[in-house]
């Protein structure tokens, strides 16, 4: 047992439960101060396991009546829950039990369970939030038939929506009205949902194969329907990929989007009416980026996937929610890559996963919250939303499709489908299906060693030494794997690691890759591209007939979510670089000449100097004439600060920020003429589109012009920021005016506080325009310390609160979170700013707190003096006496890593 109230849930305790929910009634009387709920249910006894009392989950409820069959029974409160022990031993078959309860959704202000938000009601039952609605068995193994009443006021709530199919609707006495949905579809509790509001729609009817119509629907509040096309074309793109890359069509009638402004996550996967955050519906061009475009595709798909990787097929407990989470997002991802199109497209949002996946799971997979993609125990299941279950997740569904192949991957799913559709399973069924359904693959044999992925914390690291053998024209690759220890597992026994890699010659070919004894293939020629299986600790792999000591090209694509040290030179890099095929590798070899650069410099403490070779490859990039802009623009992005930090024992924050400071600044210095010409060269005209080249012209053109500025400035030079400030006026998108903005925020212009003026005063009305508003000065290039004066100054602006997360995070996480040299501060304010924040947020709202708390997992890694004030500042927060589980889990993890 841990410290505090809360309990260490383990997996290994999973039990069945003691009553099946065959169906609910569920009836709700909508009032903002006091809603009352009349919950009807079909029960029945498991009488696989002994016979227990009955006891319902529910909290912060007030409970009226229970009565079963008919009759009033006893009843107590016990641990939080709800026992009823009369029907301990009930005959088997169904009885009733119908609970009346009131909860009061304006007092809601966790957002999670029922809450009002811009005058409308709205669930959010993920994880165990069901249990804040009515009494239930609020857990994923219990799936039940849905029947919902909503009654409301008709004026203030027109619109009465929940899962499934709406079957009547009518007035009521008292201005009231009522609508009736029901749902075919058994579904666990954390999938039901409702929403009551004044709300408006953009509908579209389309028709699957089989001949069928559907109903899609996106609503939104009124006014906001100019921004709902994307989000639309997104869903019609995402019911068409589906059915076309895995054969699964759209299962219902109708399918809704609802998009609401307070919302803790991006979106939510109810059956049939996913809530989704505004951040991830509301676009035009004038509002939205092209970042955000693409966010919304990416989401929109994450949660239509859900339908049936989730929904279809749900988790047995929370231990597996990677079952779903990380396959979805594998599937979202899969889908961004095939709507991106062209082979240097996909390899931009392979890249960009990538980039995300070092920036947030390596990290927690590193520090005191690191856990298996299934984790073992939990205190607070909302603190396991984590890069590791979603993000690592999808990479370990990803390595499977890499070692069954695409078509046998599909095959896989199909497979899983025909055995566990309607039920809850587990991470085991998945693998096993994948591999039953590809008997002679690579992964079969091995699966029980594959699942080590799923049960080993930890970023396994890859060691590769190559040995050319002139005389007998061998080349012999060694590789070796090992993993550190993380909390609780010490010992690691070896992965299977898909690597797939290449070999170069000396003039940027490609070589045949012919292994030791192999035969040749039918095709009659050896691959030029091949994977190999890593599954011992140590292995040789031997390749033959090789005319010259090529370079090796491994971890193509990053076919496996480790690190790699390979030993290559600058020269080997710079090879690849300029000749790889496989793009994400051409791309890394670039980060990875930055990365030398930067901890040479971190490390020696000396001031950064860019070489000229370097300077010139990159300036090779640049001015590449068949390259695309968004991979220019990849390349020429040195490594972010927290992946340079990950790769230091002690961190000083200040000193990586200078040296990728002064690695930009030269950057801008030593390729103006470049820059310049990169900039005219990627103006886009004529009506804004999303599509992947305009997207990467903008891009490299902001790129541009912030080095441009950056470069003016510098010189004392006002041409840039003068046209950058002109740009920034005459804008036809928020990308290019977002752009302009950053360019001269980020070279310290004196144009930066008119622009930021006037850009406040063009959307005071946009909600997530104001978010970026925020956002901006919050992540601001710090000088003398000013941005954290300039964001507690914010906090008192009239737009700013805290009790909207998009708003929250637009200002206190984008500052502790994104913009480490200000947070980072030697005088300790910036820690003494986060504690209090973490701490005024947790009362209300536990999961945004808990969130913001995981911005200190990595202190201990800090150098003096941040090293001691962070930890005083968890301390600090560890310190309060009535903290929620979700901060008291993160912070007494975070103290254990000393
Ligand atoms: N299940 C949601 C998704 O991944 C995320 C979520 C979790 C939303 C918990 C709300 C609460 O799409
Ligand atoms: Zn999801």
């Amino acid at each position: 047992m841990r410290e505090g109230t809360a309990p260490l849930i383990r997996r290994e305790d999973y039990t069945a439960p003691a009553f099946w929910i065959r169906s609910v009634d569920l009836c709700f009387d909508l009032d903002p101060a006091k809603t009352l709920v009349i919950n009807r249910m079909q029960l029945e006894r498991n009488v696989d396991v002994p016979a227990q009392p009955l006891k319902l989950h529910g909290e912060d409820l007030s409970l009226t009546r229970v009565l079963v069959n008919g009759e009033s029974v006893s009843f107590r409160h016990d641990d939080g829950m709800l026992v009823i022990d009369s029907l301990q031993g009930v005959p088997p078959g169904p009885f009733t039990l119908e609970i009346r309860n009131t909860c009061a959704p304006e007092k809601n202000t966790h957002l999670s369970g029922l809450y009002t938000s811009g005058g409308g009601f709205f669930t959010q039952c993920e994880a165990e939030g069901f249990r804040r609605v009515t009494y239930f068995l609020d857990r994923p193994d219990v799936m039940a038939v849905y029947t919902v009443t909503l009654r409301a006021n008709k004026q203030a709530y027109p619109v009465l929506l929940s899962n499934g199919n709406l079957v009547e609707q009518g007035e009521l006495d008292n201005g009231r009205h009522f609508a009736k949905w029901h749902d075919p579809f058994p579904k666990p509790s954390y999938l039901f949902a409702l929403v009551a509001a004044d709300l408006v729609a953009r509908e579209q009817w389309v028709t699957t194969r089989s001949g069928k119509n559907h109903l899609l629907q996106v609503y939104v509040r009124r006014g906001d329907l100019d921004k709902t096309e994307h989000a639309m074309n997104s869903l019609i793109a995402s019911v068409v990929w589906d059915e076309a890359r895995f054969k699964l069509p759209l299962d219902l009638e109708r399918f809704m989007i609802v998009a609401v402004g307070d919302f803790n996550m991006g979106a939510m996967e109810n059956k049939g009416l996913n809530i989704f955050n505004t951040k991830y519906v509301l676009a035009n061009p004038a509002t939205a980026t092209d970042a955000d475009y693409l966010g919304i595709e990416s989401v929109v798909g994450h949660e239509y996937f859900h339908n049936w990787t989730g929904n279809r097929i749900t988790c047995r407990d929370w231990f597996q929610l990677s079952l779903k989470e990380g396959l979805t997002v594998f599937r979202d991802q899969e889908f961004s890559m095939d709507m991106a199109g062209s082979a240097s497209a996909r390899a931009v949002k392979r890249i960009d996963d990538v980039r995300t996946l070092r920036l947030s799971q390596f990290p927690e997979d590193a520090g005191p919250m690191a856990h298996p993609v299934r984790p073992d125990s939990y205190v607070e299941i909302n603190n396991f939303y984590t890069a590791t279950v979603y993000d690592k997740g999808a990479e370990v569904v990803r390595m499977m499709q890499a070692l069954v192949g695409r078509d046998g991957f599909a095959r896989g799913m199909t497979l899983y489908f025909e055995r566990h559709d309607g039920r809850a399973v587990t991470c085991d069924d998945f693998a096993q299906a994948i591999a039953d359904a590809n008997p002679h693959s690579e992964l079969a044999p091995r699966l029980g060693q594959f699942k080590r992925w799923y049960s080993q914390a930890g970023t396994p690291k890859v060691s590769a030494r190559g040995r050319y053998d002139a005389p007998t024209r061998t080349y012999t690759l060694l590789l070796e794997q090992s993993c550190a220890p993380t909390p609780g597992q010490a010992d690691k026994q070896p992965y299977v690691i898909p690597m797939a890699m290449g070999l170069i010659g000396r003039d940027g070919r490609s070589l045949p890759l012919q292994l030791e004894d192999e035969p040749m293939p039918p095709s009659g020629s050896f691959p030029l591209d091949r994977v190999l299986v890593l599954s011992e600790a140590r292995e040789f792999f031997t390749f033959v007939n090789v005319d010259e000591e090529p370079v090796p090209s491994l971890l193509r694509g990053f076919s496996a979510p480790v690190t790699l040290a390979d030993g290559l030179t600058d020269a080997d890099l710079l090879l690849l670089l300029q000749h790889d095929t496989d793009p994400f590798n051409r791309w890394e070899a670039g980060q990875r000449l930055a990365l030398a650069r930067l901890l040479a410099a971190v490390r020696g403490g000396v001031e950064l100097a860019l070489d000229a070779p370097f300077i010139d490859a990159m300036r090779a990039v640049l001015r590449h004439p068949t390259l695309d802009a968004s991979f220019k623009e990849l390349v020429l992005i040195p490594p972010s600060e927290i992946y340079v930090s990950e790769q230091l024992e002690s961190v000083d924050p200040q000193r990586v920020h200078s040296a990728r400071e002064a690695m930009r600044l030269q950057l801008a210095q030593a390729l103006r003429d470049d820059w310049a010409a990169a900039f005219e060269a990627s103006q886009v005209h004529g009506g804004y589109s999303p599509d992947p080249v305009s997207v990467g012209k903008r891009g490299l053109a902001n790129l541009a012009l912030g080095m441009l500025c950056m470069d003016s400035m510098a010189r004392g030079d006002t041409v840039w920021p003068g046209r950058a400030y002109q740009r920034f006026k005459d804008a036809g998108n928020m990308t290019e005016r977002q752009g302009a903005l950053l360019a001269l925020v980020g070279a310290h212009s004196e144009l930066a506080e008119p622009a930021l003026a006037r850009f406040y005063e063009l959307f005071k009305n946009e909600p997530l325009v104001i978010d970026k508003w925020f956002s901006i000065q919050a992540t601001a290039p710090e000088s003398n310390g000013r941005v954290l004066a300039k964001v507690k100054s914010l906090m008192s602006h009239p737009d700013f609160t805290l009790k909207n997360p998009n708003r929250a995070r637009s200002l206190i996480a984008a500052l502790c979170m994104n913009n480490p040299a200000a947070f980072h501060r030697a005088d300790a304010a910036g820690y003494v700013f986060w504690a209090d924040r973490v701490l005024e947020l947790d009362p209300t709202n536990p999961q945004l707190a808990a969130r913001l708390a995981r911005v200190m997992d990595r202190w201990s890694r800090l150098a003096d003096p941040y090293r001691s004030a962070a930890r005083e500042a968890v301390s600090r927060v560890a310190a309060k006496p009535d903290l929620s589980n979700d901060v008291r889990e993160i912070v007494t993890r975070a103290l254990s890593d000393a």
